[in-house]
């Protein structure tokens, strides 16, 4: 049935790595569709299920109460044949077959990059939502689950470090991240963290951690937190090389997948419930490839080729000012006030 809009049938579709808020950006996704009369289906298991025809008729009550949820209701996947000409073509047959003419893809770079494959095979026109705990998104200051990952990861390490200050010992926390600081660099300030290992800074492990934690133990300190990024090195071997060069009972804990879990915070569920509308509207005004984005307090959207190519910068003015606060690192001050 025609619409009006310049699309009649949108698919959506989670992909990568689930994050809280995948739900909401869903139901947000589904509303709008239904609010403008156009036809909706969902597509489980990502890109995967596109090449098979896993595909579900979505509808306002199949997403009631779907807001606070974690997870994905459409499940995801990481799909290896999608990657594959034959894949993509499978895709666009599947697509072309049940008159999907517009598509919403929830999830990460990997989900963009297959979005815009996809979009060149088929000429559908794809609008991609940002979505991981990584944050590592270039053209977004903010991906939806990553407020929700960092408090998770905040929690736990609270708790942790009241055991380790029962017992004067120092906690190595591995947290996710992928190839990226930004999680570490986060929790590890939340925290209160003697040292945050991120793969954007290069360690000298005896001046930068050994010697940083005696340092520390010498101002009085006798319980020590190090978070480690995924991206920089393994937790178990931080912990291994302190344990044996300083003689300080350690403790490794890898937070996992633990911090993908849980009930989205009030940002995720706002933003990705934005996203969704936002993304459906692109669509019904005949946008092809795009992806959305904040930036400031402002929503905003980019082609996708040139999201892509973006490369997101650390945050080193954050990560310079936690050294300079933890190590009372008076000369920092001194350069700022020059
Ligand atoms: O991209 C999200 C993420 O959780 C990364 O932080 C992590 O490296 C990866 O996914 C883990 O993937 P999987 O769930 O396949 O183990």
């Amino acid at each position: 049935m025609e619409t009006g809009y310049a699309v009649n049938r949108v698919g959506i579709l989670t992909s990568g790595g689930d994050a809280p808020g995948m739900n909401a950006a869903i139901r947000g996704a589904v509303r709008t569709l239904q609010c403008l009369g156009i036809d909706c289906v969902g597509i489980r298991h990502g890109y995967a299920g596109l090449i098979r025809g896993d595909v579900i008729p979505l509808d306002e009550r199949v997403v009631r109460g779907i807001t606070g949820r974690g997870g994905t209701m459409l499940y995801t996947a990481r799909s290896d044949e999608f990657r594959t000409e034959q894949g993509i073509a499978r895709a666009a047959d599947n697509c072309k077959y049940m008159g999907i003419d517009g598509l919403v893809v929830i999830g990460g770079d990997g989900t963009f990059q297959g979005a815009l494959r996809l979009f060149k095979k088929s000429g559908v026109n794809v609008i991609g939502i940002p979505c991981t705990i990584d944050n590592d998104i270039a053209c977004t200051a903010y991906t939806i689950g990553f407020d929700t990952a960092c408090n998770t990861a905040v929690e736990a390490v609270d708790r942790l470090n009241d055991t380790m200050q029962s017992h004067e010992r120092c906690s190595v926390v591995e947290v996710m991240g992928h190839k990226a600081g930004h999680l570490a660099l986060n929790v590890g300030i939340a925290t209160g963290a003697t040292i945050i290992m991120v793969p954007e800074v290069s360690y000298d492990f005896d001046k930068d951690v050994i010697e940083r934690i005696r340092a520390a133990r010498i101002a009085g300190r006798t319980n020590f937190t190090i978070i480690v990024a995924e991206g920089a090195e393994k937790g178990q071997v931080v912990a291994d090389k302190i344990q044996k060069s300083l003689g300080l009972e350690t403790r490794f804990t890898a937070l996992g997948h633990v911090q993908r879990g849980g009930s989205p915070l009030i940002r995720d569920r706002v933003t990705a419930t934005y996203m969704g509308y936002s993304a459906v509207m692109l669509l019904a005004e005949g946008c092809g490839a795009k992806v959305m984005a904040v930036d400031g307090d402002k929503y905003i959207h980019y082609d996708i080729e040139e999201a892509l190519n973006m490369k997101k910068p650390f945050d080193y003015d954050t990560y310079n000012s936690f050294s300079a606060l933890t190590f009372l690192d008076r000369n920092f001050f001194k350069c700022i006030a020059k």
